[in-house]
Parts: structure tokens; sequence; C-alpha cells
């Protein structure tokens, strides 16, 4: 199916561009060597490159020898402007709670912020840890550090201790930046108490920062701990913004890999931010007037480019929200649109399913005229989704851009473009093309492209500004994750169709990870919690699909001798899931069993586990060990089955 959305309909001068002539734009801009070079000077720098590129594979360098400060290009360089007084965070709290920031306001405070690290002794290429729930102090935290040449890496607030103190260990980050509390759904989550748990593993931290947001008791250390307000009180107006290079990394995050171990992905200065910022023009036609909301949480790499890096690079006014998306009641989102006249908003399918259930009177109560485009992240989207996204969000008025990127991607790669004048003809369910400089394509395990229609694995050719620089303390890791799957190319881990106009359609993970309503976590990062129980002695986890989740987590689960399984093992287990890994790596079921379908060489066949859950054909079995295994697995499943239907 193909929408075209009537041109006096579209809410901007965008018009369609006919396949063949994006295609050949965008083969220009593959082949032209002064592309990035051109997209480059759209940002402020304190000294120009010497060289676009330095490729030493997989290794790149982009813009080589270029001095900048990403807070000065996400602020100072505004307010030095008319924008000064132009809102740049429009916040909103769980409990209706508002404060509003002009650029002028972001600057004093976040220079002010800046002036209290430095006195904390952060300098260059430190490393500074951020557990905030969504509030202002997050994007300030991440500019203030961004500001002094340090390196911030944020850990998701819904993570738990452990999931916590594994990410600021393996960064040895010094000062770690977070408050008392934060609220979701109307509790309170008690973080200060988390990091203080957290804390007895983290020895690398010798400055712990805490903003007041939840107003409950807290302990605090003396010479550890510091109240916000208090320091902010004898904060200095003014730090100059470092110059730094542009392959000074900016920030290192933390995503789920094919190992227990999470990967540390680090992204540069400059490129990453030449290329978010180009892309927020070509993917959401971002203007003056805009006003951005990208629901994601800071803690992932949408919050980064999608909430701080790219909207305040244009000088955009953002939404912060805090809280869930039906909370109070299911129609929050909509009513937050409505009342800040959001132009741009920008989610995942797993909250569109969600709201699909609640259903579209929601929707109907408010007016969302504002909107100009929708997007669309994290996971594929299936046409459902799109058409009621298309229709009820956005009252068949604005294109939906489905962006397919990833956290080492560092900012979008492939997606409908309307703010390049033209755009091609959307299909739901299909993010359309590469963004020009991209060089996508789908090929077999040989890297040969595959004929339309096929299935086969993405994979990008080129080097891109926004791509990762390595994998903090792993650079072996990062050439044989990415680099040598398929040699020469880098390797997505997505699985993906051209169909016969050459549009992309992304299938989803072709590796052990999963996509938990948007959040990807892999099965054996999963597993290594679950076996650190104590009545675990072994475990496999796969994925079964959840009409609104994307994903949901099944457990298979061996218990050591001298445990029985009962249904309070398995709260307890989940329950240790979520104070780990956070609330998303909850469990749907767990079963208890004898043995795991396994190889004969002791790889857990998780394709086994997963057709037995769906009732597919398990397939070829040569390879497995002990075949009673499987009927273990079915056993457990119907025993399930029977007492679910009662
Ligand atoms: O499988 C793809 C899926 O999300 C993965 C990357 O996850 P993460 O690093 O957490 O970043 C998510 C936000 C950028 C990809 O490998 N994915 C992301 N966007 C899409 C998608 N799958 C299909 N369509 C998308 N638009």
């Amino acid at each position: 199916m193909v929408i075209i959305i009537p041109q006096e309909t579209l809410p901007f001068e965008s018009k369609y561009w006919p396949i063949k002539k994006y295609l050949e734009f965008y083969k220009k801009s593959l082949e032209d060597p002064e592309f990035w070079a051109e997209e480059a000077r759209k940002i402020d720098w304190f000294k120009t490159w010497d060289k676009v590129l330095e490729w030493d594979p997989p290794f790149a360098r982009w813009f080589v020898g270029g001095l900048l400060n990403v807070s000065y290009n996400c602020v100072d360089r505004h307010y030095q402007t008319w924008r000064k007084n132009k809102i740049a965070i429009y916040w909103e709290g769980e409990n209706y709670e508002e404060k509003v920031l002009s650029y002028a306001q972001l600057y004093r405070e976040m220079n002010r912020f800046a002036s209290i690290l430095r006195k904390l002794g952060v300098r260059k290429g430190d490393r500074v840890a951020i557990y905030l729930p969504m509030i202002p102090e997050l994007p300030m935290a991440m500019l203030s550090t961004a500001r002094l040449g340090a390196i911030h890496t944020v850990i998701f607030s819904g993570f738990g201790a452990k999931g916590l103190a594994d990410r600021v260990n393996d960064v040895q980050a010094k000062v770690l930046i977070t408050a008392d509390g934060g609220f979701r759904r109307g509790k309170v989550i008690p973080l200060k108490k988390i990091v203080d748990e957290a804390l007895e593993i983290m020895p690398s931290i010798e400055k712990v920062i805490v903003v007041k947001r939840a107003n409950i008791e807290v302990e605090m250390k003396e010479g550890r701990d510091y109240w916000y307000h208090e320091l902010m009180n004898k904060a200095e107006p003014y730090v100059e913004p470092l110059p730094v290079e542009s392959t000074h990394p900016l920030y290192i995050l933390y995503t789920s890999g094919t190992t227990g171990k999470p990967k540390g992905v680090v992204h540069s200065s400059g490129g990453y931010l030449v290329y978010n910022h180009s892309t927020y023009k070509w993917v959401f036609d971002i203007s003056d007037e805009s006003v951005y909301w990208c629901t994601a949480d800071a803690g992932w790499v949408t919050g980064h480019s999608s909430i701080v890096y790219g909207p305040l690079s244009h000088g955009a006014t953002i939404v912060v929200y805090e809280g869930a998306p039906d909370y109070p009641a299911p129609d929050r989102w909509w009513e937050i649109i409505e009342k800040y006249g959001v132009t741009i908003f920008y989610t995942a399918p797993t909250a569109i399913r969600m709201h699909m259930r609640y259903g579209e009177e929601w929707i109907k109560k408010h007016d969302l005229s504002t909107l100009k485009v929708l997007g669309s992240v994290g996971e594929p989207i299936n046409p459902e989704a799109w058409l009621w996204y298309y229709k009820y969000v956005g009252g068949e008025r604005c294109p939906i851009v489905d962006t397919w990127w990833q956290t080492e991607t560092g900012g979008i790669m492939i997606s409908p473009t309307p703010g390049l004048d033209y755009m091609v003809p959307l299909k739901p369910g299909s993010a359309t093309f590469p963004l020009p400089g991209v060089d996508a394509d789908v090929v077999n395990e040989k890297g040969e492209p595959v004929p339309p229609g096929i299935r086969g694995y993405l994979v990008i050719k080129k080097p891109w500004p926004g791509m990762l620089m390595t994998l903090h303390n792993d650079p072996e890791r990062y050439k044989e994750t990415y680099w040598s799957k398929i040699p020469g190319v880098y390797f997505t881990g997505d699985y993906a169709i051209k169909d016969s106009e050459g549009y992309f359609w992304l299938l989803g993970r072709a590796d052990e990870v999963l996509k938990v309503a948007g959040h990807r976590l892999g099965t054996m990062e999963l597993e290594s919690v679950i076996i650190s129980h104590p009545a675990v002695a072994e475990s496999a986890v796969v994925s079964k699909p959840d009409p609104i989740k994307g994903d949901s987590i099944v457990i298979f689960a061996i218990l050591k001798h001298n445990y029985e399984p009962s249904e309070s093992l398995k709260k307890e287990l989940k329950e240790h899931m979520r104070k780990n890994l956070g609330p998303v790596a909850t469990p749907d079921e767990i079963f208890f069993v004898n043995k795991l379908p396994k190889t004969r060489s002791g790889k857990i066949m998780r394709r086994v586990l997963k057709a037995v859950l769906s009732g597919a054909q398990i397939g070829d079995l040569t390879t497995l060990e002990d075949e009673a295994s499987i009927e273990e697995v079915k056993k457990a499943y119907e025993e399930f089955k029977r007492v679910v239907s009662g």
C-alpha cells in the first residue's frame, strides 16, 4: 500500500519526489567527497578540520583536527542570538508540575552546573555517570559535562543497583549525578537508596550529587554526597566551553549485545553532532517554529540524539515529560501535545499499540492540529499501528517518519525525508530509503546483495559521521561484533528486505537480542542475572511475540537440587530480575524444567524453546543432545496453558 497525502493537505512545503529522483540525489551524496564537509559547516567550530575522514578500517575518525564544544553548539550559539528568550525546554512532571526554561535560563543553569562539576574535580576525559529521572537537570547534566570536555554515561533510571554498578564500574566514573527519587505512576522510585546499595560495589565514585525531586528522606554521607541545590547556591555564573578535538568522546552509552556483558558504545563529539544536526533537518524538517517532543527516556540513545543533541543544536523548543504515557489517564500524551502545541512527535510502536488498545476516543478529546510530522523508532512498526497513528494522531495530514537506527549508529539511518523539500511516497511498515550519505544494503552471508523480496542482513557499506568510534576498552569486540561477520561492512544485526522499488522493510533482529517495549535486552545478559539468584542452576531466556510489547521475556530455569519449584519462588525470581535490570526486564513467564535442549557441544538451542512456545515446527534436531529435554519443555508449557485456561 502506498500513502500519498494530498499536496494541499501536507502541513509544510514538502513535495513528493519520484523514487528515481531520490535515488539519483542519494547516489550523488554517496559519491561526493565534499558531502559531509558541507554538512559540517552548519555547526560551529573553534577550529575547522584538516581532514574530513581518516578511515583506518574499521576505525573512522571524522573531521580530524577540528575543535568544537557540543554544549556551545546546543546552547551558547542560540543564547547569542534572538533565541536567547526563546523557550528551550517545556518540562512537565508526572504530577502536573511545570517548568519552562528559555535558552538564556538553560545557558545560566548549564554554566552553573558545569562550575560545580569542575569544583568537584571533573576534568576533560573524566567520566560522569548520570542516573536521573526525566527532569530538566538531566539534559543540563549532559550539556554541563560536555562543556568541560568530560564524558557522560547516562544510566536509565529504571535500572536497579546491579545494572547501575556494572555500567559505572566499566567506565570508572568518578562523579555520579542522581536524585532522591523519581515519580512513576504516582509512586516514588527511591533512586538515592538504589545508589547507596550500588555504591558498595562502585569504588570509582568519589562524589555523588543529589537533586531533590521527590522530597523523600535519604541518607547523605558527609564528604561524598552533596545536595545539588546547595552546590548551585555557590556556583559560578560562567564556565568557558572547552574546545575539544572532533574525535574526543562525547559520551559512552551501554547497550545490550549477544554476550552477558553490555557494550559501552563510544560516540565522538564532532561527527556525532554533525550527523544529528543534519539528519534532524532532513527527517523532521525541524525549524525555529518546532516544538519537538520525543517520548523516549534519556537513558537510551533516542534520548541523547532526539531529546538533547539533535533538537537543541537547531535551537528548537523541546518537551520533556517525566512520567508514564497513560498516567493518570490514557489521554495524558494527547493532553501534552495540545497544551504545548507540539509540532513534531516521536515515539515507539509499542506505545502506539498500547494507545490503540485504549482507543481513539481519548485522542478525540484533544486538538492535535499543531502536529506536522510523526516519528516512530525502536522496532518495526506494523502497518496496522502505522495506519492508526496516521489517521487518529496525525489526522491524515502528517507524514510518518519510520526511522531505523541503533545506539551504535548514533543517529537516524533509514527514514523518509520531509525536511529535504521532497520525500518519497510512504508505505506503511517501511522505513523507505537510506538517508543521503548512508550506504545501506541488504545482503547474504557472503556480502552479496540479495534480490528484491528476499530476506537478508542489513549492512552499511561506508563509514558515516554518527557511527560509534569503538566499544569502551574493547576495540577487539568492536571489530568482531560489527566488522567481521561480513567482511568489510558494518553488520547491523538486523534482517531486512528490499522490495521491487527498493524500499527497505526492517524485520527485527537476526541475533539473540530482544526488543521488549522498544528496549534492547540481550538473552545472555538476562540469563546471567537469573542465574545470579541462589536457587537457579541453569537457565535459558527466549522471547515470545507480544501484541503490544513486541517481544516478551520467557525464562526456562533449572533449579539447584535443594530448591523446589513453587509460585512464590517464581514471584521471587521475577522480582530479582526487576530489581537488577529494571521493570522492562520482568519476565512474563518462568518455567521450571529439569533439562534444557542443548547441542552436543553444550549450546542451548533457544530456537527449540521458541518453537515450543509458538507451536511452530521444531525443525532440524540432528545436533540435539538429549531428546527428553524437549518433552520436559513441552510438559512445562502444557501444564502452564492448562493452569492459565483454568
Ligand atoms: O532491531 C532494530 C530496532 O532497534 C535496534 C536498535 O536498538 P537500540 O540500539 O536500542 O536503538 C533503538 C533506537 C534507535 C535495531 O537494531 N529498530 C530501531 N528502529 C527501528 C528498528 N526496527 C525496525 N524499524 C525501526 N524503525
